[in-house]
């Protein structure tokens, strides 16, 4: 019955932010509200190719797919990729052809620091990296970092990666660098970027580096020094730089809206549970209370103690780490791509994070699809979790991180364009018909690129870029002028409004 009053509440106060939201908007709801950031992501290793120019370090990922070239699509990798190490000019001017405000790229961890640790500082990593900050500012483009999207340098990986907790120093030293070297400029930071997919890579062997198969266990460790991590980076930038550079820290989580298959009591606790597993794992500590969802936590720990194990496979924070970690993130970032259907019921082995969480998914076969087999398009999800969310996490700003469609390739990207069209007014009615709090929307992506295991196939560029040519020209498809009008409108076309 709790769930219901909340649910109550919940319609309740979504009323009256509308109502306020309505006022302030004029009634126009297919309008952006002012200063709000419109752009397109990337990340440093599906792009940058030079695996291994100019003093970069070996990351994970480039270990991973030379040592096993069958984990990848046709056996491709980022060893050349999109070449933005020598063509980042060229991604500026692909920026400034959608009128994007905002660019979201990240910084590869092992091309400023060769080795993880400050033992050795590239410069010419430096360098790359000041080179694309000062010409986005050029031309009125504010740079969206993120410190760590999933290229961990190989000789931390050698030391155990993320399950290791001393992780935490490291980050925090590679931050500190960050800070120091490009904060007179960068004012907005995410530390790291989807770490339920980061932690994947530590609970199965296969398509996520670095592929370390330790289900159910890897993955919690990973996630646990994550999180102290993230928080470790939020307080220092709050205590030493925040006063001089004024930027924002935040940190980019994964989630699909989950849909119950029916709405009964045991499935809406199923949905709660998938969304607590993943979302909350990391949102709960960091936005809420410095610890885990109560349902995480006794679920876990009850499946470790039948397993017969004397300590939880989901590790618990100090006293003073909870002080820390609670309340360490000035806004909230969210991929989004799809919607997944949930019921409960068991699926994974015994130990896995599929097993504890106690739901089924799957998708409904009759959403239209995608090339990707995992991406469905259903606009309405999107507004329902980002309502969800501002319900879950009040007082927190919510950036759009990441969302796109993935096909072959067409220029004429038809398909593209209405799954753009469709989310973002659906973005629309959450900022201005419920008042949910949100300051940007990233598009992924802005140009083809190596989509990690599934090679240059699936394509989210709303650039080409043909891999087998020489020169890897960015070619505006046809989302690239349907953007273009948007981002510089800042207004989505009514017929998405239907
Ligand atoms: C705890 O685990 C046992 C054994 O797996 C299970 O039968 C029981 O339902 C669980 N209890 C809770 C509260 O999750
Ligand atoms: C799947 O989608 C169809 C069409 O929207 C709908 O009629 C059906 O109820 C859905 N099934 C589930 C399990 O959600
Ligand atoms: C490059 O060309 C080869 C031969 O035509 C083709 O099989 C492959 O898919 C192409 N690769 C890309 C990324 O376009
Ligand atoms: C954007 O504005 C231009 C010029 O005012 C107009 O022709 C175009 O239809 C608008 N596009 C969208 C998508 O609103």
């Amino acid at each position: 019955m709790v769930r219901y009053a909340a649910a109550v509440l919940w319609a309740l106060a979504a009323a009256a932010a509308a109502t306020a939201a309505a006022v302030a908007n004029s009634g126009a709801v297919n309008k952006f509200p002012d200063g709000f950031l419109l752009g397109a992501a990337s990340a440093a290793y599906q792009i940058e190719g030079a695996w291994n120019e100019d003093g970069k370090g070996e990351n994970i990922w480039d270990h991973m797919f030379h040592e096993h070239p069958e984990y990848a699509h046709n056996g491709e990798n980022g060893d050349v990729a999109c070449d933005s190490y020598h063509k980042y000019a060229e991604d500026v001017e692909a920026l400034k052809g959608i009128g994007a405000t905002a660019y979201r790229f990240s910084i590869s961890w092992s091309r400023v620091l060769p080795t993880g640790d400050l033992d050795v500082i590239n410069q010419a990593g430096i360098d790359y990296y000041n080179n694309i900050i000062n010409l986005l500012l050029e031309n009125g483009i504010e740079p969206m970092v993120t410190m760590y999207h999933w290229d961990l340098p190989q000789a931390l990986q050698y030391i155990g990666g993320w399950p290791n907790p001393l992780m935490v120093d490291y980050f925090v030293e590679y931050a500190r660098l960050l800070f120091d070297t490009f904060g007179d400029r960068v004012k907005w930071w995410t530390t790291i970027n989807e770490p339920y997919i980061v932690a994947c890579g530590y609970s199965s062997s296969g398509w996520q580096a670095p592929s370390q198969n330790a289900p159910g266990i890897g993955n919690y460790l990973a996630a646990h020094t994550m999180i102290r991590a993230h928080a470790r980076v939020y307080r220092l930038y709050e205590q030493e730089y925040r006063a001089t550079q004024n930027g924002k820290v935040g940190i980019a989580l994964n989630s699909d809206w989950y849909e119950p298959a029916e709405d009964t009591d045991s499935y809406l606790e199923a949905q709660e549970r998938m969304f607590q597993f993943q979302l909350g794992l990391y949102a709960h500590p960091i936005l809420l209370d410095g610890d885990y969802p109560a349902v995480v936590r006794q679920r876990v720990d009850n499946n470790s103690a039948a397993e017969g194990r004397p300590r939880s496979r989901l590790p618990s924070f100090t006293e003073e780490e909870k002080q820390y970690i609670k309340g360490s993130a000035d806004f909230i970032g969210i991929n989004t791509y799809t919607t997944t259907i949930v019921e409960p019921g068991d699926s994974g082995g015994v130990p896995s994070f599929e097993l504890d969480t106690g739901v089924i998914r799957y998708q409904n076969e009759s959403w239209p699809g995608s090339s990707a087999s995992w991406l469905k398009v259903v606009p309405w999800g999107f507004r329902k979790l980002l309502n969800w969310m501002s319900n879950e996490y009040p007082g927190y700003p919510i950036v759009v991180t990441e969302n796109g469609y993935g096909d072959w390739g067409e220029l004429d990207d038809q398909r593209r364009i209405d799954y753009y069209g469709s989310y973002l007014a659906e973005l629309l009615k959450a900022i201005n018909e419920d008042g949910v709090n949100i300051l940007g929307y990233m598009a992924w992506s802005i140009m083809d690129n190596l989509e990690w295991a599934s090679g240059y196939e699936l394509r989210f560029g709303i650039y080409r870029v043909d891999f087998n040519s020489t020169d890897l020209a960015r070619i505006p498809k046809a989302s690239a002028s349907f953007m273009g009008d948007i981002f510089r409108n800042k207004t989505v076309p009514d017929e998405y409004f239907q």
